[in-house]
């Protein structure tokens, strides 16, 4: 287990059995400015304790705990003295390891319920004799650890929430964390600030001085070098970093002539201009839309994108390095790489009772290369959940329109026409993209929606234009909203708004006669066409 944050921080470990819900977990603690970390649920008793955390949360999970396989706590964890909160599983885990009884119910208790607390627990500080709260779970405590006692009940639950105050471990049945237990984020608090004594001293702004510093020690004077591709992670880095090293950080942007209308005018203007940043500007269209050529797959077309970028990258670095930019002739010169890692993709992922998450798209971002030049990676964010990513974004005087901006594949348009790329379909799907966000934005909606963009169909029909027949191509209109693009659902825009995005289309974009609305949810539709 690798711990980033500083000592002098307070904790909260988070031991992961494989709920969907670990993840809301740790960001809930982070809300409440204390550092959260999640770690496997076998991470040993002894390993904890050299952590140091304040305190330890189990999280749910998807197994029974007499399931063949089903993963258990290290018991010893119980003993070292350490606050320790159960949720779901991990009260069954808390009951089953320290002498109470399990039952596995055959049934699933699933929605909303009301809580009556029973006793002063310290869990309920503040909250009154009944909370509402959510339930998602098969086994049921049917007898308790000695020690133990109740501190709330349902109407189909005695055990909903118990607790043994002297040794500092509790046990909730329902989960505190999700929205939908709506005084959840109280009952968190005082676990966090009451029982284990944290302190809220994990802000962004005690987050950028330290990853600075951390920075700066792990690079000492050698060159930084980073793919910045315009997206909110890369953004945050290149600020960040910036600020940690001045120029000994430079920032590599390729134009791979399938971005959005004026997004190169953008980038060079938020980082060269404003925040005087070493940038090199490469413009590879040419390159990738030869590369392109005839190509109708999309896999493929990922693969081809995601090859030449590697190329372009490594032929930008080796430029940098020849003696015309005033250093010597290696590309060694750069011994760091820098990357946009986020929290999310360095969680150790444990699948409990499923299987692995199929690929369904290759997914080619800016990170991930070159491993052939043997970097030394700098993650200054890998400890970051993505709305962190955000505040730190802000706290680092990136404008807004970077800070919040919506996702944007790295092979950009291309997975956007259907079909072949050609300098012309490219044409008229960034003016229609243009069009949608320019509306998105007039209207608030932008902001408000997980991505909005046009997609070109390859599909021609009959409109009438004056009195001239047209046989022009279709966009597809895809406004989705998500919590992490996982899942998503299409946004019910009014009416007058998709109007508006439609009749300016056809009316302003040459080569378009039809609008159509995509109406379909993730599963089973993905958010891009491609
Ligand atoms: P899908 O289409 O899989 O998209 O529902 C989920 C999220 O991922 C983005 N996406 C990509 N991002 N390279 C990327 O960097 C890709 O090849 C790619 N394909 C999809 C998509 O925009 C959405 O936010």
């Amino acid at each position: 287990m690798k711990t980033q944050a500083p000592p002098k921080h307070s904790k909260i470990l988070i031991l992961d059995f494989g709920s969907q819900y670990t993840q809301v977990i740790g960001r809930r603690i982070r809300e409440l400015q204390v550092y959260s970390e999640i770690v496997r649920f076998d991470t040993s008793a002894d390993t904890i304790a050299r952590e140091q955390p304040n305190g330890i949360i189990l999280s749910g999970g998807p197994a029974s705990v007499y399931e063949n396989g089903a993963p258990q706590i290290d018991p010893k964890i119980f003993s070292l003295g350490i606050p320790v909160l159960g949720i779901c599983y991990g009260l069954m885990q808390m009951a089953h390891h320290l002498g109470g009884q399990v039952r596995y119910t055959g049934r699933r208790e699933y929605g909303a319920g009301t809580l009556d607390v029973t006793n002063e627990s310290q869990l309920f500080d503040g909250l009154g004799a009944q909370v509402d709260v959510w339930n998602s779970h098969g086994d049921e405590v049917t007898a308790l650890p000695s020690g133990f006692r109740v501190a709330a009940r349902t109407s189909g639950s005695p055990f909903a929430a118990v607790e043994d105050p002297q040794r500092r471990l509790y046990g909730l049945q329902f989960h505190p964390e999700v929205a939908h237990t709506p005084r959840g984020r109280e009952i968190l608090q005082n676990f966090v600030y009451h029982i284990c004594h944290c302190t809220m001293d994990w802000t962004m702004g005690s987050f950028i001085d330290d990853a600075c510093e951390r920075v700066r020690a792990q690079v000492g004077d050698n060159k930084v070098v980073l793919g910045l591709s315009g997206g909110v992670d890369s953004s945050v880095v290149a600020a960040l970093l910036h600020k940690a090293i001045g120029d000994q950080l430079t920032c590599i942007f390729v134009n791979n002539g399938l971005l959005r209308a004026r997004e190169e005018e953008v980038v060079q203007r938020v980082f060269g201009e404003n925040f005087h940043i070493k940038l090199k500007y490469v413009d590879a269209s040419e390159r990738f839309l030869n590369n392109l050529r005839g190509i109708v797959e999309p896999e493929e077309k990922r693969k081809v994108i995601g090859n030449e970028f590697i190329k372009v990258f490594e032929d930008a670095i080796v430029d940098l390095a020849k003696p015309d930019h005033g250093s010597p002739s290696n590309n060694h010169q750069f011994k760091f790489l820098a990357q946009g890692t986020l929290y999310p993709d360095v969680i150790e992922s444990i699948a409990i009772g499923g299987n692995p998450a199929h690929v369904i798209k290759s997914h080619h971002n800016v990170g991930g290369l070159p491993e052939k030049m043997h970097f030394e990676l700098v993650e200054p964010v890998r400890q970051l959940f993505k709305d962190e990513v955000r505040q730190a974004g802000l706290q680092l005087g990136l404008p807004k329109e970077i800070v919040y901006r919506q996702p944007f594949p790295g092979p950009g348009l291309a997975v956007r026409i259907l079909g072949e790329v050609t300098p012309e379909r490219l044409r008229i799907l960034r003016d229609a993209d243009t069009i949608v966000q320019s509306e998105m934005e007039a209207s608030d909606w932008y902001y408000r929606v997980w991505q909005s963009f046009a997609v070109l169909l390859p599909v021609q029909t009959v409109g009438v234009m004056g009195d001239q027949r047209t046989y022009d191509y279709t966009i597809a209109l895809r406004i989705v909203e998500s919590q992490d693009g996982m899942t998503a659902d299409w946004v019910r825009l009014p009416y007058e708004l998709l109007a508006r995005i439609s009749n300016r289309i056809v009316n302003e974009v040459k080569g378009v006669n039809r609008v159509v609305l995509d109406i379909s949810t993730k599963p089973p539709s993905t958010i891009e066409w491609e």
